[in-house]
């Protein structure tokens, strides 16, 4: 039987168990951690960026993600059903300073960048600065299409957002 709940009820297979029992390990802090260093320059590589860096969880991931795209007071827009906002302990307001701006994930998992466009806050002290796009792929086992994705660097840069993408379950 195949148990699809979640990825984490998946369990390492002997091969796996016995790579990381004999793994060359350092001190990651000096960077001299082999194991480390290759899995970050291999994620670099994967995703076409510069440097990549490894976290202990998604979770971890996440918050490091939208505490550096954003300050104290500033607001990051992303889905009511996003991981980040509704399976994450509110960590980026309780760590972060940072006020989730949750709106509707369409359909298909997507933000209607009309809707999202729409909450984007002027420059008012009365307002938290709205600074970050925050998307999931996938969401909820859908796969954002292709073409709505190509649109997204263009709207973060018309608006002035930063551009974050969960991508927890991208492989
Ligand atoms: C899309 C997404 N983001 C983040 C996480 C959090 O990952 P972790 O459980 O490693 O903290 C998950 C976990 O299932 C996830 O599905």
């Amino acid at each position: 039987m195949s148990d699809f709940r979640s990825d984490t009820v998946t369990q390492p297979s002997q091969a796996m168990r016995q790579l990381m029992s004999t793994a060359l390990v350092g001190d990651d802090v000096y960077g001299d951690d082999p194991t480390v260093n290759r899995l970050q320059s291999y994620a670099a590589e994967r995703m076409g960026k510069q440097a990549a860096l490894f976290c202990s969880s998604g979770t971890q991931a996440n918050l490091l993600a939208i505490m550096a795209h954003c300050q104290r007071g500033d607001e990051y827009i992303c889905g009511q059903n996003a991981h980040n906002y509704k399976y994450e302990g509110g960590g980026a307001a309780v760590l972060g300073s940072v006020q989730p701006q949750p709106i509707e994930n369409e359909i298909d998992g997507s933000l209607n960048l009309d809707k999202v466009k729409a909450v984007i806050k002027s420059d008012d002290f009365h307002f938290a600065k709205s600074r970050l796009l925050s998307l999931e792929n996938t969401i909820g086992g859908k796969v954002l299409p292709m073409d709505y994705l190509a649109t997204l660097r263009p709207f973060v840069e018309q608006n002035n957002l930063a551009l974050h993408l969960d991508g927890a379950r991208i492989f």
